[in-house]
């Protein structure tokens, strides 16, 4: 945070009050809490079940009418680590890494690109896996235990990105550069250490935690798909002729997908670039990916070693986040989050100038199945 906003900012008052804080509020990734008094609307409290939250957390346990509870301890932790991190005993040698939770952050889900996964993205993630990558499929679960599994991504996600909000928000917004901070700014909660009451009267901190809390959740609970206009079926000719125009689309200066992934989608062309994760600790701070000394106190923290992000060879390539025509129209108009891949404006005022006409980018996606298919 010192680096980000280029000047020595004493983060100790910050992270002594912000640490207790989440905790109180959130609990532990071992036993946890949902703050439900924070929370504005009964869709924000009911985004997680508490009840559930239990079946996935803490230690593997299974009792005699083989209810088990640990699920994320069991499934997930050894590659997502368990606050979330990504960083698991099992994360270093993957490609790509694991997914750090903490961001609020995902790949492979069918919003627009700033927007949250819907809980279906997550429940179909956890269905079919993500092909082409480490992250398994776990099909054989009872639903049951996915549906738990999935809340308890979400409160991790939650969890991380609130802190790292309130972190954000202390350094910037409420002086705690100024030391000590004043009492009024404090992040804390004047209650005892266990309680995560509202208190009748807030203070200005205490208000900017329930500010961050909406922030947070508000923007899961307001997840939605992107509409998708329905597929043109096309045969014969007309499917060529689409395949043809999609095929001018790749390679033109609009869309320039092949810009990034290569004539007829076969790669090959150098990758110098990071998903965002790298980011935020390298280039977006001012430092350079490959400066070893630099990266040191990150990785000393726990980040994983700077790695470059390829485009990917989309010619008889495995799609990770699913390849039907509708899933592939998505990808081209929300992109990917977290990675260079960006989105392409569809609609018909666009076409031609910025975008592309909700038929391009069929004709796109009609492309890009054909490649697909044929290495
Ligand atoms: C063997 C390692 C491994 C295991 C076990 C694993 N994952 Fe993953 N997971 C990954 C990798 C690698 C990625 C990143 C894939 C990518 O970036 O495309 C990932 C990505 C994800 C994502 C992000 C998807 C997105 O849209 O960005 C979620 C959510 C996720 N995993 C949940 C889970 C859960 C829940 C479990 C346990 C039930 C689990 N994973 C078990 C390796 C694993
Ligand atoms: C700035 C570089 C860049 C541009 C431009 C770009 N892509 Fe990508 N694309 C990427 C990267 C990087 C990935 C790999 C993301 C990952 O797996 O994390 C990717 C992945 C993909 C995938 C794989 C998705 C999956 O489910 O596995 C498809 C399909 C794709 N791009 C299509 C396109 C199309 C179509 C265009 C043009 C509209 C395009 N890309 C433009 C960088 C780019």
């Amino acid at each position: 945070m010192s680096l980000e906003i280029s000047r020595d900012v004493p983060t100790e008052a910050a992270l002594q009050d912000v640490s207790p804080l989440i905790e109180t509020l959130f609990g532990t990734p071992q036993s946890p809490r949902w703050p439900v008094e924070w929370m504005a609307t009964d869709e924000q409290r009911s985004l997680v079940s508490l009840d559930r939250l239990k079946i996935a957390a803490g230690g593997v346990t299974s009792d005699q009418e083989n209810a088990h509870t640990g699920l994320y301890q069991e499934h997930c932790v050894i590659c997502h680590g368990i606050s979330g991190s990504g960083a698991g005993p099992a994360s270093r040698y993957q490609v790509p890494y694991p997914r750090d939770f903490r961001a609020g952050v995902f790949k492979w889900k069918s919003t627009s690109r700033s927007e949250k996964p819907t809980r279906d993205d997550l429940m179909q993630l956890l269905v079919k896996g993500i092909p082409g990558t480490p992250m398994p499929s776990f099909s054989i679960l009872p639903p049951s235990e996915r549906e738990a599994i999935v809340d308890y991504v979400i409160y991790l996600s939650v969890r991380g990105e609130v802190e790292r909000e309130l972190l954000a928000f202390a350094i910037d917004m409420l002086d705690y550069d100024t030391t000590p901070p004043e009492e009024d700014l404090r992040l804390r909660l004047v209650s005892t250490a266990d309680s995560a009451e509202v208190p009748s009267e807030m203070t200005e901190g205490q208000e900017a935690i329930a500010e961050v809390i909406d922030d947070v959740v508000g923007r899961w609970t307001s997840a939605e798909p992107t509409p998708v206009p329905p597929y043109p079926e096309l045969e014969g000719d007309e499917l060529a002729a689409s395949i043809e125009r999609g095929k001018e689309i790749f390679h033109g200066q609009i869309a320039n997908c092949a810009g990034c992934h290569g004539q007829g989608g076969a790669g090959g062309l150098p990758s110098l670039d990071y998903d965002d994760w790298t980011k935020d600790f390298t280039t977006r701070i001012g430092i350079s990916p490959d400066d070893k000394d630099a990266v040191k106190p990150f990785r000393k923290a726990g980040a994983l070693p700077p790695r470059q992000i390829d485009p990917r060879v989309l010619a008889g390539g495995i799609m990770h986040g699913g390849g039907d025509p509708e899933t592939l129209y998505r990808r081209i108009q929300n992109g990917i989050a977290g990675t260079p891949m960006p989105s392409v404006e569809i609609s018909e005022d666009s076409a031609g100038k910025t975008g592309l006409s909700p038929d391009q980018a069929w004709d796109l996606v009609n492309y890009l199945s054909e490649m697909i298919a044929n290495p």
